[in-house]
């Protein structure tokens, strides 16, 4: 299918024996695993394959990230262009951003900034990251006062990734829209080239939502064009931007994508990975919003424990005799899903399916290095997080030339 900005998102009959799904930056939900390739189809965006892999190692000489190799990035728009850029010694620079709903972050929120972080380093390029504080006074019950410490609260936990101060700006929309009349500007010329019917179309808006809803996919699109950014780009007006984030979020950037050339501007390039699932099953995503679907940031070693053991679905069988005839389905194990994407031991990884698959290794076992290996990120996390000031958070969110020159 050809990217389309208006394509309809909705309930999607994706399989004759009625598999469904529906994934927009608000709801991930699949009577079965989501199913990624049909996702592709639907959105219009492309596969990343092994060639394509093959080529960012070249182009950056280095070994591709866990969440590369392993596919868990898996979709993209205009990467190889990317690649040229840095090949030929061009700039672009990369944009993410974050919607600050909650004290803590979970561990399925670490996915895009991990990722982030290794590609500002395999790169060097700038970085822009937006807290959408606006959007979450929008769409949640919650008040502005609030929102201004859970914002800071969020850029401490994104901040623990280990971005470079020299190389990265942070902001929240409510300082930016007080702050910068460049970002304003941009803001308005992509309000002007959207009707309320394209946004319906995208977003599935109506006529009960609040007006600043239906307003808010221009703030998000903003920082896609360097023009909004003049102490970082200088006069580089047309500056290439990638953004790395999961698939939910396409939907602003499939809009964002359509009103670019109309603008002057060039597209941003993406780079999608799939969901970390909640801990009940791969139908869903790890969401904030649910407290047993989560591990947090903020929990203890004692109570990651605990949630492994309880809620993570098991595909193993249902008793000891069973599970050694038989062995255990990693496909809808989310115990091992979760390894995928933090064991980063390509062998130890590779002997676990083995093992659990045949029946040799039980869920308990599968389970209890799955609890150390978080036990140790969580951790980690939180010594990083607490060395963060907010001296530090506010001098990353201070308007300012980057180490760059354009
Ligand atoms: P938010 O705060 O919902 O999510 C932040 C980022 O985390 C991704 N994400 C996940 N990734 C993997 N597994 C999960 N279970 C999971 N849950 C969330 C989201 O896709 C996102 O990349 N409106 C945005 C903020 C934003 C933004 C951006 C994000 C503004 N500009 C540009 C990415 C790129 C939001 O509220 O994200
Ligand atoms: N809209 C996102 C959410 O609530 C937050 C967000 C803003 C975002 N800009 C982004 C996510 C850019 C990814 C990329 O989920």
């Amino acid at each position: 299918m050809a990217e389309d900005a208006t394509a309809k998102l909705g309930d999607v009959q994706i399989d004759e024996d009625t598999e469904t799904q529906r994934i927009d930056p608000w709801t991930v939900s699949a009577s079965k695993a989501v199913n990624y390739d049909k996702l592709i189809a639907e959105f219009g965006s492309n596969k990343i394959d092994s060639a394509l892999i093959e080529r960012f190692e070249r182009v950056t000489g280095r070994k591709s990230h866990v969440f590369l190799r392993r596919g868990l990035f898996f979709s993209h728009r205009e990467l190889d262009q990317i690649l040229t850029l840095h090949e030929n010694k061009k700039p672009f620079y990369l944009y993410t951003g974050r919607g600050p709903s909650s004290g803590a972050l979970h561990i399925g929120h670490l996915i895009p900034f991990l990722f982030t972080k290794w590609l500002q380093e395999a790169f060097d390029v700038p970085l822009i990251v937006q807290m959408t504080d606006d959007e979450k006074f929008l769409w949640r019950d919650i008040s502005l006062d609030e929102l201004e410490k859970i914002t800071i609260s969020n850029i401490k936990d994104i901040l623990a990734c280990g971005f470079d101060i020299e190389k990265t700006f942070i902001f929240s929309d409510l300082d930016i829209m007080a702050q910068s009349r460049a970002f304003n500007r941009t803001v308005l010329k992509v309000r002007k080239c959207i009707t309320f019917n394209q946004v319906k179309g995208i977003f599935g808006f109506g006529e009960s939502d609040n007006i600043g809803k239906i307003s808010f996919p221009a703030i998000q699109a903003t920082p896609s064009f360097s023009a909004s950014f003049p102490q970082i780009f200088g006069n580089a007006k047309n500056v290439k931007c990638l953004i790395p984030c999961a698939i939910d979020q396409d939907p602003y950037f499939r809009m964002t994508r359509d009103v670019a050339p109309r603008l002057g501007f060039v597209k941003p390039a993406l780079i999608h990975s799939q969901f970390l699932p909640a801990l009940q099953g791969a139908q869903t995503k790890m969401s904030a919003s649910d407290l047993n679907s989560s591990i947090y940031l903020s929990d203890t070693p004692n109570m990651i424990k605990k949630k492994i053991n309880k809620y993570a679905y098991s595909g193993g069988r249902d008793t000891i005799e069973e599970h050694r005839k038989y062995g255990g389905d990693c496909s809808v194990d989310i115990s091992y899903q979760f390894l995928k994407f933090f064991l980063e031991d390509d062998d130890e990884l590779a002997k676990i399916e083995k093992e659990y698959s045949s029946g040799e290794m039980l869920s308990g076992e599968l389970k209890k290095r799955l609890i150390q290996i978080l036990q140790g990120i969580v951790k980690t996390h939180q010594e990083k997080r607490s060395q963060i000031t907010d001296d530090i958070a506010r001098e990353f969110m201070r308007p300012r030339k980057l180490k760059y020159t354009y």
